[in-house]
């Protein structure tokens, strides 16, 4: 028994790095565009195209990852995001030419998004049910030990300015990726779809206790025969309502603002009076809050649930962005409120860390019926992406329109657009197999009461849940 989890401990490690390269990724770019903007001379226009090639490459990425996952396989294409991850990096760091970085980029924003939809689809499909919210959540905290390494690495190479070697530090974690990837085995489910049937079953073998083989292999197998049923997201009712909340609630992650504050902490501390070295530690302590608190988050999806922890999460980011407006406007008269600042940054990551963070991959993974999961997950991302690249690009232009302090209050009303989206919309996914809430979703069940436990008896092969 011991083994079987190890191994599948080991797995869901392995497929988690892609997670840290997206946070890598991501984060990198925030210290070394000082400096990549001293060598080339970017205009505005070129450093805001520098800064979200990656956000367009991941949005074209997730958009086709979900017909790739489907035709090549979900380790398949994870590879391909392997090598994409190896080869964007090889470019960024050679760039003689902000057009040439540009393409680099874009090549990592093209594996970023495609893996943000392989990565959690693959964890989900090869966990058990009662650990799924553990084992997706995992990715998250990967995401977040990326962005604490891309805050790491850049404050060790700022002091010379050394741009090449942030973005080229990458190579490391993406070579390992490839490595690790060449490891694993295809997702049963997948290998079960494409007739493999003895493959499904020897990888099963590995990560399941001997007596529940048999009964999940008949699970896949009963739902594959459901999958060649219906195909698109918006054919009935049921699909086209589960698909809206599920990209609503993607889309939300990023419209509350979190890489406002991911992106962006250096620049809001220094606008607000902090010294560089300050509003340097500030990020890095930021960092390594998210990291804590995703690492604290992990058992708790299992036990206290999705959604009371969505619901607290929210409130507290309300909060603290009410607490960050009103900060940003009185320490310009009362300096000694400039803690206050960080502090309220600190509680925002805290209670974005252990809620919407993890919890959209989670749900995202888990409220799809399987006939529609590949499309509808990858539309789910596509609006993570996209709304991210909105709030991206329109983050500097907001403070010159709003000023800081109005800026943030909006983003706090969106937090309380998503408290009502959450309370209204969002299903208690806990402990409930996949096919159990498929079941509910197709008998008819409002989506808030889809994950209210009948006689659940698919429990192992459920588990599985990927099929
Ligand atoms: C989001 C990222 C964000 C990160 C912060 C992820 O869940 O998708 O956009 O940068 O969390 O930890």
């Amino acid at each position: 028994m011991l083994r079987h989890q190890l191994t599948l401990y080991l797995m869901s490690f392995s497929a988690a790095i892609a997670g840290l390269l997206f946070g890598f990724d991501t984060g990198v770019i925030s210290g070394a565009i000082i400096f990549i903007n001293k060598q080339f001379h970017l205009t505005p226009f070129q450093t805001e195209c520098v800064i979200s090639a990656v956000l367009l490459g991941a949005l074209i990425g997730a958009i086709s990852s979900g017909r790739l996952t489907d035709i090549y396989g979900r380790k398949k294409s994870l590879c391909a995001s392997a090598i994409l991850f190896v080869a964007g990096t090889v470019f960024s760091f050679l760039a003689h030419s902000p057009l040439l970085l540009m393409f680099g980029r874009f090549l990592l924003g093209l594996a970023i998004g495609n893996s943000s939809f392989s990565t959690p689809l693959y964890l989900s499909e090869i966990s058990q049910k009662d650990k799924r919210g553990f084992i997706v959540g995992l990715y998250q905290l990967a995401i977040t030990l990326g962005i604490l390494l891309s805050y790491m690495v850049n404050y060790y190479y700022a002091q010379e300015g050394l741009w090449r070697y942030m973005l080229g530090f990458g190579l490391i974690p993406s070579s390992l990726l490839l490595f690790t990837l060449y490891l694993l085995p295809e997702s049963p489910r997948f290998l079960m779809s494409q007739g493999k049937n003895n493959e499904a079953k020897a990888v099963l073998a590995s990560i399941r206790e001997k007596d529940k083989v048999e009964s999940e292999l008949y699970t896949i197998e009963l739902t594959i025969a459901e999958e060649s049923k219906t195909k698109s997201p918006f054919s009935i009712k049921p699909f086209r309502q589960v698909l809206l909340i599920g990209m609503g609630l993607a889309a939300l992650q990023q419209l509350t603002g979190i890489n406002t504050i991911i992106y962006y902490a250096p620049t809001i501390l220094q606008t607000a009076g902090f010294h560089t070295s300050q509003a340097f530690l500030s990020t890095l302590l930021i960092g390594v809050v998210n990291v804590l608190v995703s690492i604290i988050s992990l058992p708790l999806i299992d036990s206290i649930g999705r959604r009371k922890l969505l619901l607290s999460g929210l409130i507290g980011m309300m909060v603290s962005l009410l607490l960050l407006g009103l900060s940003v406007k009185l320490q310009a008269s009362h300096p000694h409120l400039k803690p206050v600042m960080a502090i309220s940054m600190m509680l925002y990551i805290t209670s974005f860390a252990y809620s919407l963070g993890p919890m959209t991959f989670v749900i995202i993974s888990e409220i799809f019926p399987l006939v529609i999961r590949g499309q509808s997950m990858s539309l789910a991302i596509s609006a993570n992406w996209l709304s991210n690249l909105l709030v991206a690009i329109t983050f500097l232009s907001l403070i010159k329109w709003l000023g800081l302090t109005d800026t943030f209050y909006f983003y706090a009303f969106m937090c309380l657009a998503a408290i009502s989206f959450v309370y209204w919309f969002i299903p208690e996914t806990k402990g409930v197999s996949l096919e159990q809430l498929e079941n509910n979703l197709m008998s008819g069940m409002p989506i808030r009461e889809l994950g209210i436990p009948c006689n659940d008896t698919t429990n192992s092969p459920g588990e599985q849940h990927a099929t």
